[in-house]
């Protein structure tokens, strides 16, 4: 069919490549359709606002190579649960997943790009459900979508922590000291793990395999007598310790989001090696920095595909669908199958072997 006017939405932590997406939809729907594209500002959220932007080829011109998202997001705005503070600090809890509906109606949508990760993937999904054609597109830093082989935006995040740890080599190798590089990964230990690898790091841990600090503290122990105190460890901020819990912040703005802020698990790291190693130890959090600026290569080609992939999925009446990258091809998958599943790094992964086998601790007894 062809598609007289379509919305795009994108929803969640923000990473690079939103914006290759964006465009590349945009200039698909109109180019191939003559369509017109509505830009919902701020996720879902604008669904419930009616707060929407105009684009076309004029407003997504060199956009390609520009990080965050020119539409806005957010990661509060669930309307089947959307929470509000109240003035005496409690949280009120509301479904205006009607109102999303109707504004979805109001603006004429033949369908509607959802841009997110997992979670945004179940509201736009759920939104289907009650009558609102979508089709998924599969974004996010950590990787964690099962159906695709590569979300955009994890291969730039790779790229930044690399980047990091190789300027933590020089100056911890100059200073003999144990540098610590905190990254995001809440359940899933992806980047953690590519750019511990890519990074060349001697402890890489990742929430799928709980550490034990004492291999931690021997791993470190071994290179200081070997002659190399100089030791660089990677953790996920999701990282946990054998029967503990991930380390966590507190505030109103996460209460409104629903889930726990997750971060310091670097400098609690630090605190424990220092009980038992005389060593200088330093921590970095390397936080949202992987998250903006502009996208590699590798993104910005993905973005492109997955965007031009979806106007023609709409066209053809796929709805309820999310495109994928499963190597080389672009393809659907039901969004029905994704619901719920995060995609950890499973135990038996060739990553995890390859790092153990080149001698990288995971935090446990080498397997
Ligand atoms: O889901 C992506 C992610 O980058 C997580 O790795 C991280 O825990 C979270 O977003 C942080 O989100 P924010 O600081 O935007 O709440």
């Amino acid at each position: 069919m062809t598609l007289k006017r379509v919305g795009i939405l994108t929803g969640g932590g923000d990473c690079s490549g939103l914006n290759a997406v964006i465009r590349a939809v945009t200039r698909a729907a109109v180019i191939q359709h003559g369509a017109q594209v509505v830009g919902i500002h701020n996720g879902f959220d604008g669904l419930v606002t009616g707060r929407t932007m105009t684009l076309d080829t004029a407003v997504t011109r060199d956009i390609l190579t520009l990080g965050g998202t020119i539409i806005g997001t957010t990661n509060k705005g669930n309307p089947f649960a959307y929470r509000e503070l109240n003035d005496d600090g409690t949280i009120r809890v509301s479904d205006l997943s009607d109102k999303a509906v109707q504004t979805v109606r109001e603006l004429g949508l033949d369908c509607l790009f959802v841009v997110g990760g997992e979670g945004t993937l179940e509201i736009g999904y759920k939104l289907q459900q009650k009558g609102v054609p979508m089709i998924g597109i599969p974004k996010t830093i950590d990787n964690d979508l099962e159906g695709t082989d590569y979300t955009f935006g994890f291969q730039t995040a790779v790229q930044v922590a690399c980047d990091a740890l190789d300027r933590l080599h020089t100056t911890g190798r100059s200073h003999h000291r144990v540098m610590i590089l905190e990254v995001m990964g809440r359940t899933a230990g992806w980047i953690a793990l590519e750019a511990g690898i890519a990074g060349g790091a001697h402890i890489i841990l990742i929430p799928e395999i709980p550490y034990d600090i004492r291999h931690v503290v021997r791993k470190i122990t071994l290179r200081a007598k070997g002659g190399s105190p100089f030791t660089i460890l990677m953790a996920a901020e999701g990282a946990v310790a054998v029967g503990g819990s991930a380390i966590t912040q507190e505030s109103a703005t996460t209460r409104l989001q629903g889930v726990p802020q997750l971060g310091g698990v670097g400098n609690h790291l630090a605190g424990l090696i220092k009980q038992d190693i005389d060593l200088e130890v330093r921590t970095t959090v390397l936080g949202h920095i992987q998250r903006g600026g502009s996208p590699c290569a590798f993104d910005r080609v993905l973005g492109t595909r997955l965007g031009a992939a979806a106007v023609k999925a709409a066209a053809e009446g796929k709805f309820g669908h999310m495109v994928a990258l499963r190597t080389p091809d672009i393809v659907l998958v039901p969004i029905a199958e994704l619901a719920g599943v995060v995609r950890t790094v499973p135990p038996t992964s060739q990553l995890i072997e390859a790092a153990e086998a080149i001698g990288i601790n995971m935090g446990r007894e080498r397997m």
